[in-house]
């Protein structure tokens, strides 16, 4: 979504601001702009519509030379794409950008009558409150405070003034903004991988918040503008995590990393040797473990699905806890009642997500201990839980997500595995789990290298259909719908994933030989149940891809993916990594933009 980045220093301001809004760009946008204050305090602005690339030609042809500057990636809420409602925006003295949504502006945009808009965009409207507050000889702090005082919404903002040089005033409400803190130097950003290469130090604003920054100082104050004494923290990640490395596309790097971001997330977190599996960050007393009755799994899209297969293990692990998997938006609506002795898992990559963050608020308020399963290290929702565990995926860059799936469902695992221990539970099961994770990365590796090449072949072949169908029974349910997800999201095809039984209620009807299926079968207990939808789907001219891990068993399909592995519990983690391929291949055939499809933000910081 949209992405914000400011400077004060000695470089020249709108390299520093193309740069980052460049190490933004897999957040999603439609436009870009920046605005600098030169030397002589004149304020210049550029902005266009599409690539930062477009808006580097821009800047090109008259090139800003001041030290001060802020800039924004937009994708679009209130007004189309247009030149206009890119920010930066200008209103007598101000000139702005904003990240989120001002549900109110309408009415603020009434008390403003006098004011000639010159954009669609809410944004513009708070630019003109801050202009009016300002223009009453207030300064830029007191201008910003008491503008933002008025909205209905969620903003994070950066805001200067010629009247006011050598400052940014910045503020924050469910938007995040860091503000790193160089030597001489400032920059703001709202997402740590605009900072990497300029400062590891960084002030991370909180709610209702807002700073004043130079380029030796950050003054930090609340509404009521009362001053606030600030921590530096340590920001994580350094620029190679965040570069291609060699690869095409971030996609692919992700994909092919997972063995590595893995081992990252297990390590100091079992213990092969005696079975068992700990996490440091939940900060439950071994009471609280035991007394635990209900545990709920809050997330959207792919950290959803994650919650829905970690939630198969968990009910195998600790069979005396009812395990229940939301989905955000709905839940953060829903009359829902929360029994004692509940811990709410909130899984979130970017722990930015809004409606996943209104969820955790929601169940705070209802008094239940909420555990983040969170990714981007300082997000909100890893600020806001009451502890939690990161799941060290490192930064993930494209738009749909890989490897925080495996590092999520592994994370969640091992939460499951510590309070089976202390539930008693199956001790050779638990240690089961425990071996399988410890080969788990190598297992990755060896699957994504084997069969690298078959997923590109196949691809090339299905990437001609239109609608594709995934099944999957028991744990391979949940990634059937992960399988899906990520070929709708980068492909742009049709697909839809259901669990196998369900097929002859409804989705058999639509098969026929312009769909081709995706069946995830494992080689346990349901495989004859499995192959019974394979044969039925067969019979109607379906075209199907088996991804399985019976080596031996006979399977009649179009195409059969075998995956040879000691693994028998975690197998639907590999079987997603080729549907992962699968996807990959299949956007790059068809030539859509891999890293960033069409109309998705990373962070969905809005509803
Ligand atoms: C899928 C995808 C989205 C996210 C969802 C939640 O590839 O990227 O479905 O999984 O928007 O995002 P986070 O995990 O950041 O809360």
């Amino acid at each position: 979504m949209c992405g914000i980045v400011g400077y004060i220093g000695k470089k020249t301001a709108q390299d520093v601001l193309l740069n980052g809004l460049k190490r933004l760009e897999y957040r999603g946008y439609d436009s870009a702009g920046i605005a600098t204050l030169d030397d002589e305090e004149q304020p210049h602005i550029a902005r266009s519509v599409g690539k930062i690339a477009e808006l580097e030609k821009v800047v090109a042809k008259e090139p800003q030379t001041g030290h001060l500057g802020i800039g924004h990636t937009r994708w679009a809420t209130h007004g189309g794409v247009t030149e206009a409602n890119a920010h930066p925006h200008h209103v007598g003295n101000i000139w702005m950008v904003h990240n989120g949504i001002i549900e109110n502006y309408k009415e603020l945009k009434a008390e403003l009558k006098d004011v000639e808009f010159k954009s669609d965009t809410d944004t513009e409207v708070l630019a003109a409150f801050i202009d009016k507050n300002f223009a009453k000889g207030t300064s830029l702090k007191d201008a910003v405070a008491k503008a933002v005082k008025k909205v209905r919404g969620t903003y994070g903002i950066a805001v200067f003034s010629p009247l006011e040089p050598g400052k940014i005033v910045v503020a924050r409400l469910g938007s995040p903004l860091i503000i790193g803190v160089g030597k001489d130097e400032t920059i703001i950003a709202s997402d740590a991988s605009a900072l990497l290469g300029y400062t590891r130090e960084a002030v991370y604003l909180n709610d209702g918040e807002l700073a004043v920054c130079s380029d030796d100082n950050v003054d930090v104050y609340n509404l009521n503008l009362k001053h606030l004494s600030t921590n530096t923290e340590t920001i994580e990640g350094d620029l190679a995590q965040i570069q291609k490395g060699g690869y095409d596309h971030f996609l692919l790097k992700e994909i092919m990393e997972q063995a590595t971001t893995l081992h990252n997330t297990l390590s100091g977190r079992i213990d092969p040797k005696n079975g068992t599996m700990h996490l440091g960050g939940p900060n439950l007393t071994t009471k609280e473990m035991k007394d635990l009755r209900h545990i709920v799994i809050v997330g959207c899209g792919t950290a959803y699905y994650a919650g829905l297969l970690a939630s198969y293990y968990m009910e195998q692990l600790i069979p005396d806890i009812t395990t229940e998997v939301v989905i955000a938006s709905e839940y953060r609506y829903r009359s829902f009642h929360l029994p004692e002795h509940t811990v709410a898992l909130i899984v979130s990559q970017s722990g930015e997500t809004a409606d996943t963050l209104a969820c955790l608020r929601e169940i705070k308020k209802r008094g239940a201990k909420t555990l983040g399963v969170v990714n981007v290290v300082g997000s909100t929702i890893a600020r806001e839980v009451d502890g939690g565990t990161y799941v060290h995926a490192g930064p993930e860059i494209s738009v749909a997500s890989t490897k925080a799936f495996t590092a999520q469902v592994v994370a969640m695992l091992m939460f499951a595995g510590m309070i089976a221990e202390v539930h008693g539970g199956n001790k050779s099961l638990i240690s089961q789990f425990t071996q399988e994770l410890a080969i788990l990365p190598k297992e990755i590796e060896k699957t994504l290298n084997e069969h690298h090449d078959t997923m590109k072949k196949l691809a090339k072949k299905y990437a001609k259909y239109d609608d594709a169908l995934y099944l999957g029974r028991d744990t391979a349910y949940p990634i059937a719908l992960e399988g899906a997800l990520k070929l709708k999201e980068v492909s742009y095809l049709h697909a839809e994933g259901y669990a196998s039984g369900e097929l002859k209620h409804g989705p058999i009807a639509l098969v026929d030989d312009t769909f081709f299926e995706v069946f995830d079968i494992l080689d346990n207990w349901l495989f004859e149940k499995s192959i019974g939808g394979l044969h039925e789907v067969r019979a109607r001219g379906g075209h199907a891809l088996v991804l399985t891990d019976a080596v031996d068993k006979e399977i009649d399909a179009d195409d059969v993916v075998r995956i040879n592995t000691p693994i028998k519990q975690l197998v639907p983690i590999l079987l997603n990594t080729l549907q992962q391929l699968l996807a990959y291949y299949v956007a790059v055939e068809r030539g859509n933009d891999v890293d960033q499809p069409r109309n998705l933000a990373k962070s969905v910081t809005v509803e």
